[in-house]
């Protein structure tokens, strides 16, 4: 899917052409298919990740494709290290999307331990309101900006096996509640999109320690079965990158202004709830 024609930007202009955005986390899966949608909308990219080789793919074919200028990064989020080096590389984006990926799911409960915790709060809850925190003054300055975190369901929608994930990302929920509405007046906008189930890059990742946290032999079939049994999505299959995509880069958008402090849930259904 990714690549394919942004049937978004042709239904309207997204109206941010010309404008710097930085995608923390961009050289796979959803925060790449992010990427793809705002190199669409024409704008300066900036792309980060841990893994160079295929961070410098990424920006190369994004480069090509669209004909804009992308970045790459290479920069750890969840480090003050990292951090640096993201915020030296590109100083004063209007567009921030973040996406960061948590520990591994965890087996038992009684086996979490604070080390793991700390792990978990490092990457999904300090790294990205670090980055925000970096960023948002700028943007005050400027007047304009938009804040976009690609996160988790399991933050509203608890999971035994996701501790490491849904928690923190609760947290995370809860800080850009607050900080949303300090900083819309000077019309910077932070929203927050919770995907439910993926089937990207990181998951396929995951399948090894999803299967030593349920006891499963670790090949993809009896995993895959498993997980579409114990994940009830009404949907009825695992969404790709590109399902969460264009959302996020509306939310980018001049056309989201009045969008403030939401948490948007694409899961096929699967969390259930009116709110
Ligand atoms: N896939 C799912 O089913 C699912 C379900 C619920 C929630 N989510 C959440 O959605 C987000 C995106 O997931 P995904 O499946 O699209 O992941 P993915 O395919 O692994 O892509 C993640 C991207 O972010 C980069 N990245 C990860 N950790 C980073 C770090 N510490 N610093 C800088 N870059 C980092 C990765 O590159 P490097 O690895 O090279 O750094 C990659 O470019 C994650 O936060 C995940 O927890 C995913």
């Amino acid at each position: 899917m990714i690549g394919a024609p942004n049937l978004l930007e042709k239904i309207m202009d997204l109206g941010i052409q010309g404008k710097k955005a930085l995608m923390a986390g961009g050289s796979a899966g959803m925060g790449r298919a992010t990427a793809e949608r705002l190199a669409e909308a024409g704008v300066d990219l900036y792309i980060s990740a841990r893994r160079e080789e295929r961070l410098v793919a990424a920006a190369k074919e994004m480069s090509e494709r669209h004909g804009i200028s992308v970045t790459p990064i290479v920069a750890d989020s969840s480090t003050e290290d990292g951090r640096r080096a993201l915020f030296a590389a590109c100083p004063d984006p209007d567009i921030l999307a973040i996406t960061i990926k948590p520990p591994a799911p965890n087996g038992n409960f009684l086996n979490v331990t604070p080390d793991m915790w700390r792990s978990s709060i490092e990457t999904t809850l300090v790294g990205p309101i670090e980055i925000m925190r970096n960023y948002i003054p700028g943007m005050k300055e400027r007047k304009w900006g938009r804040i976009v975190n690609i996160a988790t369901f399991s933050a509203k929608n608890p999971m035994i096996w996701r501790l490491l994930s849904g928690p923190a990302r609760s947290a995370l929920l809860n800080y850009t509640a607050s900080v949303s509405r300090e900083i819309a007046p000077h019309g910077v906008l932070i929203n927050n999109v919770l995907p439910g189930m993926f089937r990207t890059e990181g998951f396929d990742e995951n399948i090894e320690p999803y299967a030593d946290a349920f006891g499963l032999e670790p090949d993809q079939e009896t995993c895959l079965a498993h997980f579409m049994e114990h994940n009830q999505i009404p949907a009825g299959f695992l969404a790709e990158a590109d399902d969460l995509a264009p959302m996020a880069a509306l939310l980018c958008s001049s056309l989201s202004r009045f969008i403030v402090g939401q948490n948007i849930v694409i899961d096929g259904g699967q969390h259930q709830s009116i709110f």
